[in-house]
């Protein structure tokens, strides 16, 4: 399974990237906006600094919803750097663009999934990546996990090349529940990357090696 870090913040990529595990990375406007990233120009050259600390891909998003629109926005993220994927909502525009960034050579992410049926359409669209949000998901008390399984059962089962990019992660568990089930992809907070290193006992342990060193 591969490690995406879920933010727009540089310094976070960085210290994700310089622990040696991460492959990509995935922003949206809302992380984009938290970074205070406003305009053309700040735009382009974000992405360009993401692309220069991690070497894998980068999700960037498109902000329009109408698919000429989608179509002309997603050409100019693509064209920053080889490594962008161009992030395109499900909805019945951003699917119909999928299928012509697909026949055109540019990569996607499916994004805002909510069901199985949702990644079916992104799969048949071409999509590289289909991203179902798992945290937002438990919020309505659903089980966020069982959709990445489900969705990763009808992939295997048809055949489909589109990658499983779970999102929304909100704690280690999550993504340890993912590899479990079969997602291709985690994009977490850095928070939750780091939250895999924890365990008392790994503690406890290493203090009483380093009491004991001491008498070596
Ligand atoms: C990733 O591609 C999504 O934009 C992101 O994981 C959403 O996470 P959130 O539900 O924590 O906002």
């Amino acid at each position: 399974m591969k490690f995406f870090i879920d933010t727009a913040n540089l310094a976070q990529i960085k210290e994700a990237h310089d622990l040696g595990v991460l492959d990509g990375v995935t922003t949206n406007p809302s992380l984009m906006a938290k970074e205070g990233i406003k305009g053309d120009a700040a735009i382009i050259k974000h992405y360009e600094d993401i692309c220069e600390i991690v070497d894998g891909d980068v999700s960037a998003e498109v902000l329009s919803t109408d698919y000429h629109a989608i179509i002309e926005e997603g050409k100019k993220l693509a064209a920053i750097h080889p490594n962008i994927v161009v992030k395109v909502p499900m909805i019945k525009d951003g699917v119909k663009a999928i299928k012509w960034f697909t026949d055109n050579g540019i990569r996607t992410n499916c994004t805002l999934v909510f069901s199985a049926g949702q990644a079916i359409l992104a799969a048949k669209a071409g999509a590289a990546y289909v991203s179902p949000f798992i945290g937002r998901i438990d919020d309505t008390n659903w089980d966020g996990i069982e959709l990445i399984a489900q969705i990763a059962q009808i992939y295997t089962l048809q055949g489909f090349k589109t990658e499983i990019l779970a999102a929304s992660i909100r704690n280690a568990l999550h993504i340890v529940k993912c590899a479990e089930v079969g997602a291709n992809v985690c994009t977490c907070p850095l928070d939750s990357i780091l939250g895999l290193l924890k365990h008392p006992l790994t503690d406890i342990g290493l203090a009483k090696f380093l009491e004991d060193a001491k008498k070596m």
